[in-house]
């Protein structure tokens, strides 16, 4: 399936100097994880309606949140996030069908059988509501073990479904939603080791049994002087596109309290990051997308660090101008 292209450059009228319409200048999407709770607050609608032409839930399409007990799904904050992007003409990455940390308790305690069921249920109850308002689906997050013996994170799924729990993810969510592109996301395998071979390897497998993928996101949470190199993630992307896939930078944010030198030279450290790993992304005729796990320092799941674009009274840090000059091809 190929991706749907991005949308060209900004209406007229627009700014012509915010991070989407540079990136929609260069086909490419520039997203940012949200939260419905924040929807209200003008500085933060603001900015992601400025700044964004592609949306995350951060939390609030997981299992967890839409059916905390059985049979009884919640979809209100979800579509709070699905309607002002729609109002804003941007695209949504549905997040995430599976995840083992956000699977409700009730689902955790089924026996096999009835688990086959309840995950088939989930994907088909969920797609089916927001059909035609997803770009794209992370179908699985984070199945590939971080070391040891087995390539696969031994989570309920694979417990008590097998190995092959993936693959009927991913067939029941093109059954579901055929216009969605369906991606694989996980962290710690942006560029070269054992985990991005196992990420690879997985893939090549899925693909080479006719399985319904369409791309893989690389979450990309990073730390400012501790990370893979620009070369290694450039060869991951390639030899992943070499297998069809679309790459999405699909969780970035960059860590910097634990950066050596003063507060300047960590911001100026955090700017070369994000430049650094964006520009990779914009080289790379595959990588459709680059997605912030939120935009402000406000809001942030790495309560304590400062690792995104905008600070907590909403302005723009020196990444945000390391990120623009990346989408502006330097
Ligand atoms: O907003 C509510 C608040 O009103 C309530 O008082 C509080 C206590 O119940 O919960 C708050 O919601 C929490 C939400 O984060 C916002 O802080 C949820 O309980 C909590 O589960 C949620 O955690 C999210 C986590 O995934 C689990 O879903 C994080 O925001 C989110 O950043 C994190 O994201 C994951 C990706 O999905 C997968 N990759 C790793 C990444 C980081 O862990």
């Amino acid at each position: 399936m190929s991706p749907t292209p991005p949308p060209s450059g900004p209406p007229s009228g627009a700014p012509s100097d915010t991070l989407k319409a540079v990136a929609a200048g260069r086909g490419k999407l520039v997203g940012t994880a949200v939260q419905a709770g924040f929807l209200s607050d003008p500085p933060y609608n603001a900015v992601a309606g400025r700044e964004f032409n592609y949306l995350t839930a951060e939390y609030q399409m997981k299992w967890n949140v839409i059916e905390p007990s059985r049979g009884v799904r919640d979809f209100g904050p979800g579509d709070a996030i699905a309607g002002f992007a729609a109002s804003q003409g941007m695209r949504v990455k549905g997040h995430t069908f599976l995840w083992h940390g956000a699977t409700p308790s009730w689902v955790n305690a089924l026996p096999a059988d009835e688990l086959r069921v309840a995950v088939e249920q989930h994907i088909r109850a969920v797609a089916d509501h927001y059909r035609g308002r997803i770009h794209a689906w992370d179908v699985v997050n984070e199945a590939i073990a971080d070391g040891g013996g087995s390539a696969l994170r031994d989570t309920v799924f694979r417990q008590k479904l097998g190995d092959r729990y993936i693959a009927d993810a991913f067939r029941a969510a093109r059954a579901a939603d055929p216009s969605a592109l369906l991606f694989y996301n996980d962290y710690g395998g942006e560029g070269s080791g054992v985990k991005a071979d196992r990420i690879y390897a997985l893939l090549q497998e899925l693909l080479a049994n006719g399985v319904p993928i369409d791309g893989v996101g690389l979450q990309m949470h990073i730390a400012a002087g501790s990370r893979p190199s620009d070369g290694a993630i450039a060869a991951n992307m390639r030899r992943l596109a070499a297998l069809g896939l679309i790459v999405h930078i699909s969780e970035m944010d960059v860590r910097i309290n634990d950066t050596a030198g003063s507060e300047q030279m960590r911001l100026e450290a955090q700017r070369t990051t994000y430049q650094d790993v964006v520009r990779v992304c914009m080289l790379e005729p595959r990588c459709e997308a680059v997605t912030f796990w939120g935009f402000t320092d406000a809001h942030t799941w790495l309560s304590g660090d400062r690792p995104l674009l905008f600070d907590a009274r909403y302005q723009p840090k020196p990444a945000y101008d390391g990120v623009l000059e990346a989408l502006r091809g330097r």
